[in-house]
């Protein structure tokens, strides 16, 4: 114990002349407190860190399982107005996983982004690119108007007027077994070219395509 007093100050705080220490003790009742205060500082934010984490984080990990649909024969769907039909965007929760999607055939004096197999049939989601309000299609016009910020896209769903920050998102559409099918969602820039899905309020024109990158885990593109 002396060797100990000699080499500088001791860790037991017997040895230090605290006033109730005992035998052995390496921990000060402040330190005690101390460290017992901090801890449960620690798991308090925890309590409220970790869950607004998740819910921050979780959908960037999440993935948006999909279908190939069937919405009808190609002779359902003129190009020159669209046909609107019912679609199940999230699977095993009823109508509450239900939406609308608007479809057309192509029309090649209008469509000008490239042909490829997936695009032979417009297919227009119905959810406003400002907040997500539904859109409505009007054929008089020839145009979608959302009824909440007064949002306005044309024929092939590009943004004429109000806040909407993209086009309209689209669907993949395909022939099989000689129906038409609705695959997965995809967003678009003002120029239509492809983007994994995106929410509403996220632009994908200049630095917006940076500013929001793709969830790296919903890469449900068929060419992804
Ligand atoms: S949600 Fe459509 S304009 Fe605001």
């Amino acid at each position: 114990m002396a060797d100990r007093h000699q080499e500088g100050r001791s860790k037991y705080t017997a040895d230090r002349g605290i006033p109730g220490a005992f035998e052995g003790e390496t921990v000060t009742r402040r330190r005690l407190m101390g460290l017992t205060v901090q801890g449960a500082g620690l798991m308090t934010a925890a309590t409220f860190t970790l869950p607004a984490l998740g819910f921050a984080l979780g959908p960037l990990f999440s993935r948006e399982p999909f279908n190939w649909q069937p919405i009808g024969t190609p002779s359902d769907f003129p190009n020159d107005t669209y046909v609107t039909k019912v679609i199940t965007i999230v699977q095993g929760i009823g109508e509450a996983g239900k939406s609308i999607a608007y479809v057309r055939a192509r029309n090649p004096a209008i469509d000008t982004e490239p042909e490829d197999q997936y695009n032979h049939w417009v297919a227009l989601s119905s959810r406003c690119m400002h907040l997500g309000c539904p859109v409505r299609f009007t054929p008089a016009a020839g145009r979608f108007i959302c009824p909440c910020h007064g949002g306005v896209y044309d024929f092939r769903g590009m943004v004429t007027g109000g806040p909407p920050v993209r086009p309209l998102d689209r669907f993949y559409t395909r022939l099989n077994a000689g129906l038409v099918e609705l695959g997965p969602r995809y967003s678009v820039n003002s120029e239509l070219h492809r983007f994994s899905p995106r929410d509403p309020g996220e632009p994908l024109d200049g630095i917006g395509q940076f500013l929001y990158p793709k969830r790296f885990s919903t890469s449900v593109l068929p060419k992804d």
